[in-house]
């Protein structure tokens, strides 16, 4: 793992950014894995931008989220499709068609899952995976667990995790007690891993995540196995490390 350790969440965001720019510049027609998450967020600023200005070019890329809730349909305001709308695909040249994630509105999971692996081996596998962490670990959302889940599958939000996307919901009963997730086993088989972590709240995921032993309870682990993980992370959240 290459660990590349930035001041601050604006610092990591230019970097992480920069690393996608090199990624669709190299590769114009690549598949990039994408993420959601306060994390990515400026990295998604900092691509328009530079979009804006005439650096980048995305009419041949392809992406495909990691997660979605359950239950929420596409245009509904906290789902992970609205997100991505709202802090990228609105903003710069990338073909609808060619953006995807799990769907949300599937009520019959393992149809919606298989349908998503379907589709993540239809485009040829992810070049560039984009990760933000958990707090409790976890990687999209493979929560901790028993096992290393393979595969596209529905995962029950550990209350950490519901508590932790709260904020963004009216009511704690709206939060999605439910969501698809790409498995660890296609996270793993992805070229290239970029991970985005910023502030103190992650400290301890991010230790455990580099420097513990590769575990399901701390899903972000297994990353230690991958060949080309690189960890943008800024001093509050490299403070344990
Ligand atoms: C959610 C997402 C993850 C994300 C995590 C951390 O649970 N499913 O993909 O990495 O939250 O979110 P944040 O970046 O807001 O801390």
């Amino acid at each position: 793992m290459k660990i590349l350790r930035v001041k601050d969440y604006r610092e990591m965001s230019r970097t992480a950014a920069n690393i996608i720019s090199a990624q669709v510049i190299l590769k114009p027609e690549c598949v990039l894995g994408l993420a959601t998450g306060s994390s990515p967020e400026g990295t998604y600023r900092q691509l328009v931008e530079w979009y804006g200005k005439g650096d980048l070019d995305f009419s041949r890329v392809t992406t495909v989220n990691l997660d979605e809730y359950k239950g929420l349909t596409a245009d509904h305001e906290q789902s992970y499709a609205r997100f991505m709308h709202r802090h990228l695909f609105d903003h710069v040249n990338v073909d609808p068609a060619r953006t995807f994630l799990p769907d949300g509105s599937e009520p019959d999971s393992e149809r919606a899952c298989a349908d998503y692996d379907a589709v993540i081996e239809r485009v040829g596998g992810v070049d560039l995976q984009l990760l933000g962490l958990g707090r409790n670990g976890h990687i999209g959302f493979n929560e901790p667990d028993s096992a290393f889940a393979p595969r596209t599958h529905c995962v029950r939000l550990t209350a950490s995790t519901i508590e932790a996307n709260r904020r963004f919901f009216e009511r704690a009963e709206d939060v999605p007690r439910e969501a698809y997730t790409m498995g660890i086993g296609t996270i793993l088989r992805a070229k290239k891993i970029l991970v985005v972590v910023s502030g103190e709240d992650k400290a301890e995921a991010l230790r455990a995540v580099c420097r513990g032993p590769v575990t399901p309870s701390m899903p972000g682990s297994i990353l230690q196995f991958h060949p080309d993980v690189t960890i943008v992370a800024d001093e509050a959240a490299l403070s344990r490390l």
